[in-house]
């Protein structure tokens, strides 16, 4: 028999209300954990050089405009909790602002870049310096051509490397060395991709999101054995330089303009930030390469 509700019928008790949840039953619980990150306000931001295909000296570039983006990606930083510390950008140096090319620093120790082309040469020294000034453990210069956090990701215990364009297998063996963590050599072989961080971003202790395109076929098959798991970018999104994101293991850090990595993100239960950092894109950065993180 069919029950109808009627004016005097009890009210049907409520069903529990729906608990919003970011994750579908398959995806783990996501968590942000606090991030220390060294960021160089660009000042001195230019394109006079070009040494990379993002780059090209005749087209003005408005300085006011990528200091303005450039802030609030500081401020979003810090309003999700992130601390930022800060060095000053030197004059003449116009791609300073792109910190993450300092170097590495884990767990106290830092190794200060050394720059492949010759324009960004006088950086290397610049970041030493401030690092040196700032109480860490240990502060080294690096022997070998190495591009910091550009070429360097650090996903959980490991550290993946790139080369072909800018960082040296041989850095990739004295970053393995100096601070005894293994390091995987990968080869980027499209250089609009010149930078590990323009190919791939660590989301977690376990993750990566990637363009698989801008590897070679050794070390895609290398990349799709350890991250079976990853999250594949599209050409679209690789092509806004989409995966040079920040994670803090939950909130995602990235170009607004990578629509279907947001959409990838979030369906794994991720929270992306977008984010307009249209002028530095004429240097050929984005929100990872304004970015060194100090990890523990
Ligand atoms: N113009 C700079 C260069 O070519 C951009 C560096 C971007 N940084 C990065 N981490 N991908 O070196």
């Amino acid at each position: 028999m069919t029950s109808v509700a009627t004016p005097n019928s009890p009210t049907p008790p409520a069903p529990p209300a729906a608990i919003p949840l970011a994750n579908s039953d398959s995806t783990p619980a996501r968590r942000p954990s606090p991030r220390r990150f060294v960021m160089c306000r660009p000042d001195h931001f230019a394109v006079f050089y070009a040494i990379n295909p993002w780059m090209n000296p005749a087209e003005p570039v408005d300085r006011a405009l990528a200091i303005a983006q450039w802030e609030t990606l500081r401020a979003v930083y810090e309003q999700h909790g992130h601390q930022v510390d800060l060095v000053p950008g030197e004059p003449g140096l116009p791609d300073m602002v792109f910190a993450a090319n300092s170097g590495l620093a884990y767990g106290g120790r830092v190794m200060s870049a050394r720059f492949t082309h010759p324009e960004r040469a006088a950086e290397g020294p610049a970041y030493h310096q401030w690092f040196a000034q700032r109480g860490f453990t240990e502060v080294v210069a690096a022997q070998e051509t190495n591009e910091g956090e550009g070429d360097f990701i650090r996903v959980g215990q490991r550290i993946l490397a790139a080369t072909g364009f800018r960082s040296s297998v041989p850095a990739h063996r004295e970053v393995e060395h100096y601070f005894g963590r293994p390091v995987v050599s990968l080869e980027l072989v499209d250089p609009r991709f010149y930078h590990l961080d323009t190919a791939l971003m660590a989301l977690d202790e376990d993750n990566i999101a990637y363009f698989p395109a801008a590897f070679s076929p050794d070390s895609r098959a290398i990349l799709s054995a350890l991250y079976p798991e990853a999250i594949v970018a599209t050409d679209a999104d690789a092509v806004v330089l989409g995966l040079n994101g920040v994670s803090d293991g939950y909130h995602v850090f990235l170009s607004d303009r990578a629509h279907h990595l947001q959409e990838a993100l979030r369906a794994n239960g991720y929270q992306p930030v977008g984010l307009d950092l249209s002028e530095l894109l004429r240097a050929g950065g984005g929100v990872k390469c304004c970015t060194l993180e100090l990890h523990d």
